[in-house]
């Protein structure tokens, strides 16, 4: 169905080469058409009559009118230029689309022998191929690609036998269209091109057969046919001039050694694309000697190559991505067509789990344009260079195990467009040479080893528009000097490094759209030529020391992510930011930002995740902020925001069930991403650990005001907000009840109420919270007895602290039984009040001190089934040492607690 345009352009240029090559006398004609003879009046006649039944909306047929005597002059007819005969009707291509029916006038063309149908509704009465078609005895082109005709074409067609052309391919919409019986494409003894690309052959189980008696063929093209198998073997091969054979895109699901045209040795161009074949490649593909094209990408990772290619002199494209289930790359590249002069211009071997090192003898590839070792399991250092690498473009050997240096052979390579090195373990830092690869477009070094500075020469690469260094250790500055060339940079990725110092006042390139430089140790303050990027969607500066203001932008700006957490900014909270009309992320946690909470923060009204937490802000939260109606995450904690929870909250209606599940598709809700989007932490406060997420957290549906000095009680109006799987009201110094219809909130997983005020019993509806795994109430002053239900005795037996300091609490499974006086047990309640010194200290440290990962990438570990986290690589390596430190911690924790 989605056929690539490169595809198509070259089964055009097949096409057209055949056009040409088969029919130069044709071709000769049309140009010289109508010279002497002109047109012959009965043809001019049947061709007026052709035109009645035809729907011209468009005008193309303006020029065949009654006043135009020499039909052979009419657009898209060609005549024989001695006897006058129609010899061609054209009304493909260049006609828009043509509608109606086709007259049985047109028979008195007798002499037609290129007929072009292509891209149009030319059909008979019932609006299927025409019969008639099998009438033109003289025919030798027919094209019928993309008709909106129903019905199976015609076994009349069988009668051209003159035919050597025939494309009966239909539009990729209308692959419905059967085609049960072909055994007349067997009286087709001169077809040499044949294309029934997105019929459905699927019962038509002797194709092979078919086919190997039209001994003729030169190109067949059976893309996408759902063709039952391809498995035939045949005594006496007759297709002896096959050129190119495409069959991608049919699910064969049987040994690709199987296949009936491993013998012929005519091939140029063989597609096997998309064929689930498996197995060994059978050895007679060694003999394919004529090969210059040969796909077999996405069979599916169940095919294995051990063929000597070596003979194989011509091939210039080999592509062998997600095909073969396993490997050893050194052996495969032994195998390789060594020929004195190596034609082999595009190897992609990506996704294959090949492993071994790469040899030396890759050096032979002189001709190399294209190279795609990617997402292989391939250890050992990059080798010696491609001797003459000076085709070579794009250069791809990223998701493997590779260590050593980054060679600075490459730099040698000036063509070089694409050069990903990235998620390896490659060590030392870049070599300077790159600079010289001036041509270079796409640089990714991401996850590697890379340490050092970034040499300057990178700033001459003034072609350069997507340039991925992130999550490696490389320090240094990074200056004007590295950017004011790259002038049409448009992605740059420096995040978890060691950078630092200043960030340069100019970034060269006016064209930026991601910059991303999170995880460093960059300082001071953001250049005001930030203002000037008009396209910057996604500005990530987390994780650094920067401190000062935020620039104040006069014009608002196209930015949609603005993750700033973890820095030293301040200033009062920031008016610029209203100018910010398309934000869709807005995370400024964990700086100084201080001033009242604006009510203008309402207008934003595309945000989907709002995080102010840990600032300075103070006053109340304004009902404004529920023109939010996209907000999926909230969270203002760790502020000092007073006043009432608005019970108006519950217009955040992107929290509802009805809304959540539909990622902010809502007809006005725009969802959006960005490639970086992955390799940032979302955090969130939940289930009383401060959890980590990739891309799941926007499952993570979440209000969180703690640590503030909210007072009066929790509204109502907010358990109509059922898509909440967080809700953390802790620390604040909330009174009254626990809403009655808290068991409205169904999706709740993790519900925090404690250290507040909150008086009175705990409704019953609570126990109706089947997906409740975390809950908190502990230092209220709740009373009565908890609701039964087994929800609430689990998560109580696994953390018996969760009801810690509600003195009036009784009952099952609390060990105070409700008596008269309500159980006051003062014991009880001194022991709570020792804990609470020490474990007051203790969250404080979680909230600032292990920001930066260690408790969290536990955490993340811990709920990774529950909660499909991702967590990142960066992590993997501080999680050896986090691991056994945060098992004590945690384990002591629990055990005080317990005891408490
Ligand atoms: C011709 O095509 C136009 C536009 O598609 C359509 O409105 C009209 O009904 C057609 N006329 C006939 C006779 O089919
Ligand atoms: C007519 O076509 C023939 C080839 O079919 C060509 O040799 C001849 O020159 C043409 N005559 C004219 C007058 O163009
Ligand atoms: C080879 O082609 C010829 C001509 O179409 C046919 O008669 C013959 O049966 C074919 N042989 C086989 C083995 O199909
Ligand atoms: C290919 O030819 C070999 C002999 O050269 C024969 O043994 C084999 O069966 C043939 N394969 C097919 C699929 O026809
Ligand atoms: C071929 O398979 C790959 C991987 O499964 C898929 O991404 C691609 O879209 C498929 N191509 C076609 C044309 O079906
Ligand atoms: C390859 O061709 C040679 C010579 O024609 C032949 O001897 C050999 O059997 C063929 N190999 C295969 C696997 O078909
Ligand atoms: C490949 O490179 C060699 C020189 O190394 C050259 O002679 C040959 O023509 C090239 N082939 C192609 C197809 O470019
Ligand atoms: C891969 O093959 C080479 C050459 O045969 C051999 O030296 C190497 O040990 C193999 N690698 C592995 C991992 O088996």
């Amino acid at each position: 169905m989605d056929q690539s345009p490169a595809k198509f352009v070259l089964l055009l240029m097949a096409a057209a080469a055949a056009w040409i090559c088969v029919f130069p006398v044709v071709a000769d004609a049309r140009s010289a058409h109508a010279v002497a003879a002109g047109c012959i009046p009965r043809k001019r006649d049947a061709l007026l009559a052709f035109k009645q039944g035809v729907n011209d909306t468009e005008d193309d047929l303006v020029s065949w009118h009654e006043g135009s005597q020499d039909c052979c002059r009419w657009e898209g007819i060609t005549c024989d230029n001695a006897t006058g005969h129609v010899v061609e009707l054209d009304l493909g291509w260049w006609t828009s689309f043509l509608v109606g029916q086709i007259s049985p006038s047109l028979l008195s063309l007798e002499h037609l022998e290129s007929l072009d149908l292509a891209y149009t509704g030319l059909c008979d009465h019932a609006h299927r191929l025409p019969e008639l078609l099998g009438s033109f005895k003289n025919l030798r082109h027919l094209d019928l690609s993309n008709t909106l005709c129903h019905g199976e074409a015609p076994p009349q067609l069988g009668n051209l036998s003159k035919l050597e052309y025939l494309d009966l391919s239909v539009p990729a919409i209308t692959q419905e269209r059967d085609l049960k019986n072909i055994s007349w494409l067997t009286r087709l003894p001169l077809l040499s091109y044949l294309d029934l690309s997105y019929l459905n052959l699927g019962s038509v189980a002797d194709w092979p057969l078919v086919v190997n008696m039209i001994p003729s063929l030169e190109y067949l093209i059976l893309y996408d046919c759902s063709l039952p198998s391809a498995a035939r073997s045949l005594t006496h091969l007759n297709t002896t001039n096959l050129k190119h054979l495409d069959l991608s895109r049919n699910y064969f699901g049987h040994p690709v050694a199987s296949c009936w045209f491993w013998n012929i040795t005519s091939l140029e161009y063989l597609d096997l694309s998309n064929t689930t074949l498996y197995g060994p490649f059978p050895g007679a593909l060694g003999n394919m000697t004529s090969l210059q094209w040969l796909d077999l990408s996405n069979m599916g990772n169940k095919a294995t190559m051990t063929v000597e290619l070596g003979n194989l002199c011509d091939l210039g494209t080999l592509r062998l991505d997600r095909s073969l289930s396993s490997g050893n790359i050194t052996e495969f590249l032994e195998k390789l067509p060594k020929c004195s002069s190596n034609r082999l211009q595009e190897l992609t071997l990506k996704s294959n789990n090949m492993f071994g090192k790469l040899m030396n003898s890759m050096g032979q590839l002189n001709n190399l344009t294209m190279l795609d070792l990617s997402h292989n399991n391939i250890t050992g250092t990059i080798p010696l260079g491609i001797h003459k690498c000076s085709y070579l473009w794009h250069y791809d050997l990223s998701y493997n195990h590779l260590t050593g240096a980054i060679p600075s052979w490459l730099g040698n390579c000036t063509r070089l467009c694409y050069l990903s090195l990235s998620n390896n373990q490659l060590t030392r830092a870049i070599p300077t040479g790159l600079g010289n690869c001036t041509s270079l477009e796409q640089l990714y070094l991401s996850s590697n080893h890379l340490t050092g500075y970034v040499p300057s020469m990178i700033g001459m690469l003034s072609h350069l528009c997507d340039l991925d260094l992130s999550n490696n250790n490389l320090d240094g500055m990074v200056t004007e000097e590295h950017m004011l060339a790259l002038k049409n940079l448009e992605y740059m990725d420096l995040s978890h490094n060691s950078f630092s110092g200043p960030l340069p006042l100019h970034f060269g390139s006016r064209w930026l759209r991601e910059l991303t430089l999170s995880f460093n140790y960059f300082n001071g303050h953001i250049p005001k030529y930030i203002c000037q990027l008009k396209f910057l969607f996604v500005l990530e500066l987390s994780y650094n020391f920067l401190d000062g203001e935020l620039p104040q932008c006069s014009h608002a700006p196209s930015l949609i992510f603005l993750l700033l957490s973890n820095n030293n900014f301040s200033g009062k909270f920031p008016s610029s930011l209203r100018n910010y009309s398309r934000l869709n992320f807005m995370d400024l946690s964990r700086n100084n930002f201080y001033g009242t909470l604006p009510s203008w923060i309402g207008d934003l009204v595309n945000l989907r995740y709002l995080q102010l937490s840990h600032n300075l802000l103070h006053g109340d939260i304004l009902p404004n902020i529920t023109n939010l109606y996209c907000l999926r995450h909230l969270n203002l904690a760790g502020n000092s925001i007073s006043g009432v929870i608005p019970s108006s909250l519950s217009k955040l209606t992107a929290m509802t069930q009805a809304n959540s599940k539909k990622h902010g598709t809502d007809k006005s809700c725009s969802s959006n991403n960005y490639r970086g989007m992955t390799k940032e932490v979302w955090l969130v406060v939940m289930k009383r650990q401060e959890l980590k997420y990739g891309t799941g957290f926007f499952d993570v549906l979440s209000i969180d005001l703690s640590l503030n000095k909210l007072v009066g009680g929790i509204p109502d109006e907010l358990t109509s907000l059922n898509g909440l799987l967080n809700l953390n009201l802790s620390w604040n110094h909330l009174a009254g009840q626990i809403p009655s219809r808290i068991g409205a909130m169904e999706s709740i997983e993790s519900l925090d109420l404690s250290r507040n005020n909150l008086c009175d019993e705990i409704p019953t509806s609570l126990s109706n919270l089947t997906y409740l795994s975390s809950l908190d109430l502990s230092y209220n002053k709740l009373t009565g007895r908890i609701p039964p239900g087994s929800q609430l005795d689990t998560i109580y037996s696994e953390n018996p602290s969760i009801y810690n300091g509600n003195i009036g609490m009784c009952g099952p499974p609390l060990e105070r039984n409700c008596s008269g006086n309500n159980g006051l047990e003062h014991v009880n309640q001194q022991n709570s009040e020792k804990v609470y010194g020490p474990m007051f200290f203790f969250y404080f440290g979680l909230g600032s001190g292990f920001v930066v990962g260690l408790w969290v990438v536990f955490c993340t570990l811990l709920f990774n089934k529950a909660w499909r986290v991702a967590y990142f690589r960066l992590f993997d390596k501080l999680y050896d040492n986090a691991h056994a430190f945060v098992v004590v911690t945690w384990g002591m924790i629990n055990d005080e607690e317990t005891t408490g």
